[in-house]
């Protein structure tokens, strides 16, 4: 290679900001495509084209400004990946990846097709249906909307027949289907990196800890056992060897209460359980991502402290988008402070995050709960 890549990224999100800043720092240009003006990636790319993520029209302008394409969301549209791929530009991971990952049952199938051990799970349509998986999975039961669920938004916990209706009810107009409930003592995530010419790297089994269904807090590495680590590891790797494309994917697990370990879900794409490794790893997902669709050599993936801990943002309020207390926050020594610049903060939404390394993790979580404390968002 003998001249900067021009990189193309479908949303404009944080995620989108992040492999933005790390393209720019490998001197990279870069353009996205995000419906909301002055998008966090926005900010930080040479250009924005003001549209939504499955607008055709727009990523066939984006495909024309890039070497390569990419996305950072589910909701990017598939079926034009794909015909501006047969087009000529390249497209990671696959736009087929994206198909068979952004419906979450699809997905599922795919993973009991490849033997890749999960939850089990049951296509519904009607109450009746909710009730025979009633039957076989028992309550509590996890009805889920196969697509464009995030942050929990598409799940509903069925605890008896009686909340079969409100779950329809709060999820009605979408596709679903239930899953049995795990019994799980934690949630893992691995992040695994596959370049064009298909090599693979894989980093640290973290431990995440959802609170209302959202990630919360990221532990680096997981407090588990090096077996239950080598299991988590072995079945990321697994997954992502049967996905098609390059890039970086985010694999999610549970630890059950008797210590298997099934896959939850797979994010085609950079992910929140990685951003620790912004800095905590060698490489950072970030970086590890653009190298990995540009057909570049990856990066080392080792972690640099002992253990690090990243803590979410997560609005409490509608207000401004950059929080009050920032100086206090900044004040608690070794913690890092990511703000995503969105304009606006809502309960829950993710408006930045909190980063520490160091030697111990219970010290660590201590930390970036004191800069959360003194933040208000
Ligand atoms: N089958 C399940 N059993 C128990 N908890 C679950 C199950 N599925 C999801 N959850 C909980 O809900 C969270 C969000 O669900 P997930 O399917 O990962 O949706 P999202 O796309 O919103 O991340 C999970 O991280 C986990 O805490
Ligand atoms: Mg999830």
């Amino acid at each position: 290679m003998d001249k900067p890549l021009r990189i193309g990224i479908v949303g404009g999100g944080q995620l989108g900001k992040m492999l933005t800043q790390s393209a720019k720092q490998l001197g990279f240009f870069v353009a996205v495509v995000d419906p909301t003006p002055g998008s966090p990636a926005g900010q930080v790319a040479d250009k924005q084209i003001v549209a939504d993520y499955k607008d055709e029209a727009a990523i066939r302008e984006l495909a024309a400004l890039s070497d390569v394409l990419t996305f950072e969301i589910e909701l990017a549209n598939d079926e034009v990946l794909l015909a501006v791929m047969k087009n000529g530009t390249k497209v990671h991971p696959y736009p087929e990846t994206l198909g068979i990952i952004r419906d979450k049952l699809k997905q599922k199938y795919f993973l009991k097709q490849n033997r890749i051990p999960t939850a089990r799970f049951m296509a519904v349509e009607t109450e009746k249906d909710i009730l025979a998986a009633s039957q076989k999975f028992g309550f509590p039961l996890l009805l889920k909307a196969r697509t464009d669920a995030y942050d929990g938004r598409g799940n509903f916990v069925v605890k008896s027949r009686g909340d079969i209706k409100r779950g329809l009810t709060r999820l009605s107009g979408r596709t679903l289907y239930v899953e049995e409930y795990v019994s799980f003592s934690k949630e893992l995530a691995v992040m695994v990196a596959r370049s064009v010419s298909g090599k693979l790297a894989v980093y640290p089994v973290v431990e995440t800890i959802h609170q209302d269904n959202i990630c919360d807090t990221v532990i680096a590495p997981a407090p588990v056992a090096e077996k239950v680590q080598n299991r988590a590891e072995h079945l990321a790797l697994r997954s992502v060897r049967v996905l098609k494309g390059a890039g970086v994917f985010g694999v999610e697990m549970f630890l059950t209460t008797d210590n298997a370990v099934l896959v939850n879900e797979i994010a085609p794409r950079v992910h929140n359980s990685g951003h620790y490794t912004i800095e905590g790893c060698v490489t950072s997902q970030f970086e590890q991502h653009i190298r990995a669709i540009s057909d570049l050599p990856l990066g080392k993936t080792t972690l640099l402290p002992k253990a690090v801990v990243m803590k979410n943002l997560l609005g409490t309020r509608n207000g401004a988008g950059f929080p009050k207390g920032f100086d206090k926050a900044l004040s608690v020594l070794g913690v890092s402070l990511h703000i995503y610049g969105k304009q606006e903060s809502r309960l829950n939404r993710k408006m930045g995050h909190l980063t520490a390394v160091g030697d111990d993790y219970k010290s660590l979580l201590r930390k970036v709960r004191k800069a959360r404390r003194s933040l208000l968002i």
